[in-house]
């Protein structure tokens, strides 16, 4: 996810989670073969497995993006066919490629020749008042017939023009169906859901219909959830025991980076939300977000936030105890 997923943030997920895949923001083929190849490919090792996806439509661009994943290390390579943005539609890649499955198809076949890692392909089920479930099928299909086998669906239409690439991830109906219908047509292909999925129940429903689900910003906002995932959905133990624990494991690698010279906050933006739902989680977020401390050693602040997150939940505790002393002294008059 565009300045979301960078790998900071890719880093700071493996603290909750080994066996998730994960995937970073969308690089354009423009970008990365005219621009500053090791800030867009550089990444932790802890972060496998990862997959880098690419914006582009150029098979010779793709191609050569594609061995440049594998070159440095990536896992897989993912096509973005589900951007709606209007600055990627002048590029004319992204959701608008939809329309295009054949130059879509040259442009996976072309990366397939170039690699023997995964290529995969992430795409809505339509676009603009496209509707019909046969568009997205003959998209699949036309796709799959030059060999690629994974496909992540977002499971609403990406409608072009008029709306912003915010209002194009919710305003969209969600159809569910589709996907399903998907895995259903074409068995023998890895189909993976996404859209609006939230909870684990949630994934257990979907992973009966299809092989897997791709959770996007329930992940990035309440990441603590992925700390259960390697148990429920792989069966293994997962890396993090407590937030405690993962919080001194991060602060292990946001010293890291001060030691080569880069800011903590800019990676700790990613973790303000580990203690969400917990007593105290605003104050920590606060803290950890105050520029007053931006300069400060990050284990100073880490004491600070924790501080001021337990004295509320000590509070907060104290308050919960009156309540049910007072509600137990009422219950026995
Ligand atoms: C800030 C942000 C940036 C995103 N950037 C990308 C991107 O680079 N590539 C991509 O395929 N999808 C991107 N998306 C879309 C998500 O991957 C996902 O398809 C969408 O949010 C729906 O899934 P969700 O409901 O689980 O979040 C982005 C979403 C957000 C919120």
């Amino acid at each position: 996810m565009l300045d979301w997923t960078d790998k900071h943030c890719r880093f700071f997920h493996r603290l909750l989670t080994h066996k998730t895949r994960l995937y970073t923001e969308m690089v354009t083929t423009g970008a990365l073969l005219h621009g500053d190849q090791p800030r867009h490919l550089d990444f932790n090792v802890e972060e496998h497995p990862v997959a880098l996806q690419l914006g582009g439509s150029e098979p010779a661009d793709l191609a050569a993006c594609a061995k440049l994943a594998e070159q440095w290390g990536y896992d897989e390579v993912n096509l973005n066919c589900g951007c709606p943005s209007e600055r990627v539609q002048r590029g004319a890649f992204g959701a608008c490629l939809m329309a295009e499955p054949a130059l879509v198809a040259d442009g996976i076949k072309a990366m397939l020749d170039a690699v023997s890692i995964p290529v995969t392909i992430k795409h809505r089920i339509g676009i603009d008042r496209l509707e019909s479930y046969e568009f997205v099928r003959d998209f699949v299909g036309a796709i799959a017939a030059v060999g690629c086998e994974v496909f992540i669906v977002h499971a609403r239409n990406a409608w072009l023009q008029g709306i912003s690439p915010k209002e194009n991830r919710e305003l969209p109906p969600l159809r569910y169906e589709l996907v399903h219908r998907l895995k259903r047509d074409f068995p023998e292909l890895t189909i993976v859901l996404n859209g609006g999925v939230k909870t684990d129940e949630e994934i257990a429903v979907q992973l009966q219909h299809v092989d897997g689900v791709m959770v996007g910003r329930q992940a990035y906002h309440e990441p603590w959830q992925m700390a259960a995932w390697d148990q429920h959905f792989f069966d293994r133990n997962g890396p993090a025991q407590s937030r405690e624990q993962v919080e001194v494991e991060w602060l292990k690698y946001l010293e890291a980076q001060v030691a080569s010279g880069r800011p903590w906050s800019q990676a700790m933006r990613h973790a303000l939300g580990l203690w969400n739902g917990q007593a105290g989680a605003r104050r920590w977020r606060q803290i950890w977000s105050d520029h007053q401390y931006k300069a400060m050693d990050a284990a100073a602040v880490a004491t600070l936030a924790t501080q001021s997150r337990t004295g509320i939940a000590a509070h907060v505790a104290e308050h919960q105890a009156q309540t049910e002393a007072l509600r137990q002294a009422a219950a026995s008059v």
